[in-house]
C-alpha cells in the first residue's frame, strides 16, 4: 500500500511515524514534508494548497490513500477535487470542513442541534458588535469566524479591551477576510480537553483525549499560540465524560452535519471546555490537532492505518477494531522559534541532542539550508519533543530535559507541560 501525507508539520511527522510503524511494508510519500518526515517518507516539494499538483502526484505515484494534515487544503476543497478524480482521500469536503473554517457555521449548527456551547452573537458591523457587548458580562470572548491559526481569539477582561478587539478584527481587518464576521461569546470557565474522533460520517471512534497548552507562557499566561505542548492521558477524561461527549456532542454533531447535507468524514476534533455544567464545545476542527497528535500517536497500540483506510476507501467503521492504547503517559514539549507567535525568525541553526530511549523528536518548522546543509529553523513551532514513560511526571521530566538540550538561537519552550494534571495528582495524594 502507498500513502501520501499532505503537510509538513509536527502533526504530519507524527502521523507518518505512526503509519510507518503500523505497516513496515507501507510506502509513504509526503508533500511537502520536512527533514524529519524524510526519515520515514519520500518528500515531494509540492505546497499544501496546490491541489491539482497534489492530485497529479497521487496519480503519478499510484497512491492508494491520501491523508490531509492541515485545514487550509480542506478549506480549499482538496477532498472535493480528489473525490471527483476517484482518488481515495481521508478528510472532509470543503462543505463539511466549514465546521472548522466558519465558526459562524459551527455555532449555528450547534444551536440548531442543541449541542452545549457558549452563547454567542454574530456580527459583521463594528457598531452593532460593540452594542451587543451589553448582553455579556466580563470576561467576554471576541473571535474571528474564519481561519486564523488559533490566534483570532481574544478573551477580553474589560469592555474597552473587547471594543479594541472588535475594531482590530472588523475595522482594521488584522486577520483579513477571516475576521469579516466575528462572534462575541460568553466566557466559559473550566479546563480544556481535546477529543479526536475518526468518523465515516455515521460511526465515530474516539481516540485518547489529550490536553493542549495554547498559551505561550508557563502557567497558561501570555498570547494564544497554535499549541506549546500536550499530554495524554488525562484524568479529566473519565470513561463517563467521554461517553457523555460522544452522546451529547459528537453523535448529534455528525447527525446535524448529515441533515445539513455535509456528511463529515475524516477526523473531527472537538475542542471542549469541561465546565461545572458539563462538557461544552469551544470549537471544532476538521483535522488532527497539533501538538496533541504528537502526544497520542506514540501511545496508540492498534493500527491507525486500518481506520484511515476504511474511511478513505468509502467503507464503514461499523466493524472496525476500536483503537487501543498503551498503559503509559506521553508529554510533548514544543520548541518554538524566536518571535513566535508574532514575527517568527527563521534560519537559526539547530543542534539536536543524541537520541534517547523513550523520546521521539517530531520535526515541525525545520529545513535543511541548501547552502550549508545544516538543519535550520523554518517556522514558528520548530520541534515537538515527545517522551513516553510509565507515569506523567517522568514523561514530563524526560520531555522537558530533552527539549532543553535542543539548541538554537532564541528558542522558546514551556517547562510546565502537564502541570494541571500533575497538580491534580498532588491534590489527590
Ligand atoms: P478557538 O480558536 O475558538 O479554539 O479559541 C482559542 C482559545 O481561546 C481556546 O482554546 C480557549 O482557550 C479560548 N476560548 C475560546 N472561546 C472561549 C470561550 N467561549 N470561553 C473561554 N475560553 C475560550
Ligand atoms: N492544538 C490546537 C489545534 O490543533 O488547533
Amino acid at each position: 500500500m502507498k500513502v501520501l501525507i499532505v503537510g509538513g508539520g509536527g502533526r504530519e511527522h507524527a502521523l507518518a511515524w505512526k503509519l510507518s510503524r503500523d505497516d513496515p511494508t507501507l510506502e509513504l510519500i509526503a508533500a511537502p514534508g520536512n527533514p524529519g518526515i524524510a526519515s520515514v517518507a519520500r518528500c515531494f516539494p509540492v505546497a499544501v494548497d496546490k491541489h491539482k499538483e497534489l492530485a497529479h502526484l497521487a496519480e503519478d505515484e499510484f497512491v492508494d490513500i491520501t491523508l490531509v494534515g492541515p485545514e487550509l487544503p480542506l478549506e480549499g476543497g482538496i477532498v472535493n477535487l480528489f473525490q471527483s478524480r476517484g482518488l481515495p482521500i481521508f478528510g472532509p469536503t470543503r462543505e463539511a470542513a466549514r465546521i472548522e473554517t466558519s465558526k459562524r457555521f459551527a455555532k449555528d449548527l450547534m444551536v440548531r442541534a442543541g449541542i452545549p456551547t457558549a452563547r454567542a452573537s454574530q456580527h459583521s458591523d463594528a457598531r452593532a458588535a460593540k452594542a451587543a457587548l451589553a448582553e455579556f458580562s466580563s470576561p467576554v470572548v471576541v473571535k474571528a469566524s474564519g481561519l486564523a491559526a488559533g490566534k483570532g481569539v481574544v478573551v477580553a477582561q474589560s469592555t474597552a479591551q473587547a471594543e479594541r478587539a472588535i475594531d482590530a478584527l472588523l475595522s482594521d481587518r488584522v486577520f483579513g477576510n477571516a475576521g469579516r464576521e466575528i462572534l462575541i461569546e460568553e466566557y466559559m470557565d473550566g479546563e480544556e480537553l481535546s477529543l479526536f474522533v475518526i468518523t465515516d460520517g455515521h460511526q465515530a471512534l474516539p481516540l485518547l483525549a489529550a490536553q493542549d497548552h495554547k498559551r505561550l507562557l508557563e502557567g497558561d499566561f501570555g498570547p494564544n499560540t497554535g499549541g506549546m505542548g500536550a499530554y495524554a492521558p488525562t484524568s479529566l477524561a473519565t470513561p463517563e465524560l467521554i461517553s457523555r461527549v460522544m452522546s451529547e456532542i459528537v453523535r448529534p454533531t455528525l447527525s446535524a452535519m448529515r441533515d445539513a447535507g455535509s456528511l463529515f468524514k475524516g477526523l473531527l476534533y472537538a475542542g471542549l471546555m469541561i465546565t461545572d455544567d458539563g462538557p461544552k464545545v469551544v470549537e471544532f476542527n476538521s483535522r488532527f490537532g497539533d501538538p496533541e497528535t504528537q502526544a497520542i500517536m506514540p501511545l496508540m497500540d492498534s493500527s491507525l492505518l486500518e481506520l484511515i483506510a476504511a474511511v478513505a476507501g468509502g467503507g464503514s467503521l461499523s466493524r472496525a477494531r476500536h483503537p487501543e492504547w498503551k498503559n503509559l503517559s506521553a508529554v510533548t514539549t514544543v520548541v518554538a522559534a524566536a518571535g513566535y507567535p508574532d514575527k517568527v525568525r527563521t534560519g537559526d541553526v539547530i543542534q539536536l541532542p543524541a537520541a534517547e530511549e523513550g523520546v521521539v523528536v517530531f520535526h515541525a518548522g525545520t529545513a535543511i539550508d541548501p547552502a550549508t546543509n545544516q538543519l535550520v529553523t523554518a517556522g514558528g513551532r520548530v520541534l515537538a519533543v515527545t517522551a513516553v514513560a510509565s507515569g506523567l511526571l517522568e514523561a514530563a521530566e524526560v520531555s522537558r530535559n530533552h527539549a532543553e538540550r535542543v539548541s538554537f538561537k532564541g528558542k522558546q519552550l514551556r517547562r510546565d507541560i502537564g502541570w494541571r494534571e500533575l497538580t491534580r495528582g498532588a491534590r489527590v495524594t
